[in-house]
Order: structure tokens, then C-alpha cells, then sequence
């Protein structure tokens, strides 16, 4: 099955087999072999500051508890208990001493370590408690975001992340004070495969224009906005280990700007700019602050740089995934600048926004065409300026194709999904891509 699987991303042609969006047993794989495996982002710091705070999220599947421990360090482990497998813990988010189940009131630490269970009344000589702790994942930061890993093997998060960092570092690297989620979570589902989302977010900018054309209208307050934006030819793709980032218009379009229309922001943006040059420099500041462009960091974790909507792609089977988005915020930003962010993300990009229902219907109808077996046989082109990507741009690193508008980053994600998808061990992974 994994020859079959093989041929179904033909990266030479730019072709991608729909029976990737829609089989049961690719999806299975993908749990095992991707979800499994990967890094994976389960939160920002700024959501379990104090000890006991935790969240609630999904790696792939499994449902786990993200939790700061009186040891200082966050843990990320299984929430299902380890005496008949009861959920432990039912809220999104919270503050816990500890975590006990409600069938047989087994007891849990912050640390997923396995407390007690009345072991004087019942349970004395009949269990090891070391021995039915929550299963714990592997946990790491980067500048704020809490990444969790269930695989012993796996490199670590700085090689997963690789030459992204330099990406991701213009959005968590702006201050000094560094970033923090405002509000609340938002959550959607979809009836949708989970990679149509990914995917979209790793280098779709061609369909902003065509999607989101009467929501444009819509924020631009009736101005004349163009179907397609003109190709600026020193826009472009970045992509590293299947991460992919758009974008290199010059300006602060964000949307918060544009949905707003508050003359009180271009002074912030500009003024966070200058300092974000220092820190960062020119290219950084004048190329990637605050444009609408965005990110995908592999397999399910992507954002829109200048209005940082932070989302999770969390899959729910092969046709279905929930949507869990934030909205991100430097921690210098004062009150009334992020109250304009926030509504941003809410008018555009959430369950009642502007943009994101348009997106929904695209990825569902996708999704759903395939019910038709032989709808489903037909291959989905994927061959926009493929084969252009370049690792040598003196300027920006990874791989770089120019201008933007292209299928680049989406085929360098699939490549990298199947490299997951098809390897036996780490060795068949290549470290870098
Ligand atoms: Fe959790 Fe029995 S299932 S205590
Ligand atoms: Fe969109």
C-alpha cells in the first residue's frame, strides 16, 4: 500500500491524488505515522502562565491535558484514565491541583503522574502507581509556543522547526516582552479533510482575490478592489521542512487595518516597525511586518501574520476537522490597539467573519466531490510554476520560489507529508528539506 500511496503526489508533474482527502485507511496513516510523530503546537505559554493552569487540545486524535506542574515546566499528556480509560478532565481550560477521573475517583497530578486510588482500602499490594501514570509527550518551546511530540526518536523541535524559525521569528520576536493569546478560543467544525486547510494557509494566496472578493468589497467600504492583486515579481514562497510562508509586500495592509480603517493604527504599525528593524532588520521589518500573508508551520498549525489569527487544523477523520483559532498579540500592545486586533480577528476570520465561512464552503465542496468514485479517480493539478524553487536566495532562507502566486509551498507540504507517510523509521526522513 505504501507504493500505492507513493504514486498518488507526482511531484514532478504537480499532480496530487484526491483519494488523499477522503480514504479511510490514509487517514489512518496519517494518525500513526504523521500525528504521531510530529511536533505539534498544543498552546502558547500565555495560556498556562501559573501553576496548575492547563488547556485542553488534540494531538491528532488523542486528547491530552497541557498542564503547568509545580515543577515550573509544562506537561502534555493523555487525558483518559489509566484504570477503565474515562475522560479525566471535560473543561477547555482551567486551573486544577490535580485531575480525578469520575468513574472510580482515580487521582492525577499536574504531571499526569498517577496519585492515588483509596489503595489503603482496596488497592494495597495489587498496583505499582509508577506504573499507570498519563502517557506523557515530549514538550518544547519556542519563543512562546508549546509544541508536544510523541515519539521518543524524533529530532528535536529546532530541527523540526529548522530554517522557519527565521520566519517565525517575525511574528514572536518582534519585542522584547515577546506575545501572548488574548481571549477566549474559537472553535469551528468543518466537514472537511483537515490538509485543505493546512494547505490553503501554506501558500494559497491566488484564491484571496476570487474567495473573498465581495468580502473585500465588503471591509474596503465600497472602493474598487481588484479580482486579482497585481504581481509584485519580488513576492514569494518560503518553505523548510514542509513549513511554508507567503508573502514580501512592502506596506502594513493588515486586516485589522483594512476592517477597521482606524488612522490611530498605521501610526503603531509604523512605529513597531522601526523598532522591529532594529531588533530584526530592514528586510524582515520592510518585507514580511504586517502584510496579509500567510503560514503554515507542518502538519496543522497556521496563522495570518498582521492580524495573527493563530488556528489549529485538528482532524476528526478523514472528512471532517475542528477548527480551534486564538488571536495572538505582542504583550506591549496597548489596550485599545488590541481590542482593534481582536475584533479584526472575530469580523474576518472566525465562524461569523467575513472571510472564513467563503474558505469553509470551498474546502467542504472539495472534500465532499469525492464521494463520487469516479469523480475521485480524476488527479487535482497542482503544477503552478512548479519545479521554480530555489535554496540559494542571498536574501531569505529555505527554498524560495518568486513570485508568490504558485503551488510551490503546497507541493513542498505534500512532499513533506509523504516522507511522514511513507518512512519506516526516522532514517528514511530527511532531516532537512
Ligand atoms: Fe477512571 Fe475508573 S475509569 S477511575
Ligand atoms: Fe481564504
Amino acid at each position: 500500500r505504501i507504493e500505492e500511496l507513493k504514486s498518488m503526489v507526482d511531484l514532478q508533474n504537480g499532480r496530487i491524488d484526491r483519494r488523499i482527502f477522503w480514504e479511510d485507511w490514509i487517514y489512518q496513516l496519517e494518525l500513526e505515522k504523521l500525528f504521531a510523530k510530529s511536533w505539534l503546537f498544543v498552546a502558547h505559554e500565555s495560556q498556562v502562565k501559573n501553576t496548575g493552569d492547563f488547556v485542553t487540545t488534540y494531538m491528532g486524535q488523542d486528547n491530552v491535558i497541557v498542564s503547568r506542574h509545580k515543577d515550573g515546566n509544562i506537561h502534555v499528556f493523555t487525558n483518559s484514565c489509566t484504570h477503565r480509560g474515562n475522560r479525566i478532565c471535560f473543561a477547555d481550560r482551567g486551573q486544577a491541583r490535580q485531575f480525578t477521573c469520575n468513574y472510580h475517583g482515580w487521582a492525577f497530578g499536574t504531571d499526569g503522574a498517577l496519585l492515588g486510588m483509596h489503595e489503603e482500602t482496596h488497592y494495597e499490594g495489587y498496583i505499582n502507581k509508577a506504573e499507570h501514570g498519563l502517557q506523557n509527550a515530549r514538550v518544547e518551546t519556542y519563543k512562546g509556543l508549546v509544541f508536544a511530540c510523541f515519539d521518543d526518536e524524533a529530532p528535536r523541535l529546532e530541527d523540526f522547526l529548522g530554517d522557519f524559525r527565521w520566519y517565525l521569528d517575525v511574528i514572536l520576536d518582534q519585542t522584547e516582552e515577546g506575545t501572548e493569546f488574548i481571549g477566549g478560543c474559537i472553535k469551528n467544525m468543518y466537514n472537511a479533510n483537515w490538509k485543505f486547510g493546512a494547505e490553503n494557509f501554506v501558500g494559497d494566496s491566488l484564491h484571496v482575490g476570487w474567495t473573498h472578493a465581495s468580502g473585500t468589497r465588503a471591509v474596503s467600504k465600497g472602493g474598487e478592489v481588484p479580482e486579482y492583486m497585481p504581481v509584485d515579481p519580488e513576492s514569494f514562497h518560503a518553505n523548510a521542512n514542509g513549513h511554508g510562508w507567503e508573502g514580501g509586500t512592502d506596506g502594513v495592509g493588515t486586516l485589522a487595518l483594512i476592517s477597521s480603517g482606524d488612522p490611530t493604527l498605521v501610526e503603531y504599525f509604523e512605529n513597531e516597525r522601526k523598532n522591529m528593524a532594529k531588533r530584526l532588520g530592514e528586510l524582515r521589518a520592510r518585507k514580511l511586518y504586517g502584510s496579509v500573508i500567510s503560514a503554515t508551520v507542518f502538519p496543522n498549525f497556521s496563522f495570518l501574520p498582521g492580524i495573527n489569527t493563530m488556528r489549529t487544523w485538528l482532524p476528526k477523520g478523514p472528512r471532517q476537522f475542528e477548527l480551534r483559532a486564538w488571536t495572538m498579540v505582542n504583550k506591549s500592545m496597548p489596550d485599545h490597539i488590541r481590542e482593534i486586533v481582536q475584533n479584526a480577528c472575530v469580523m474576518t476570520f472566525s465562524p461569523s467573519g467575513i472571510f472564513e465561512m467563503d474558505d469553509g464552503e470551498n474546502w467542504e465542496n472539495a472534500t465532499q466531490a469525492n464521494e463520487g468514485v469516479v469523480t475521485r479517480k480524476q488527479s487535482l493539478h497542482y503544477g503552478l510554476r512548479s519545479g521554480t524553487s530555489r535554496r540559494d536566495d542571498p536574501e531569505l532562507p529555505g527554498n524560495i520560489s518568486k513570485p508568490m502566486y504558485s503551488d510551490v509551498n503546497q507541493l513542498a507540504f505534500y512532499q513533506r507529508w509523504m516522507d511522514y507517510l511513507s518512512a519506516d523509521s526516522w532514517d528514511d526522513i530527511p532531516k532537512f528539506r
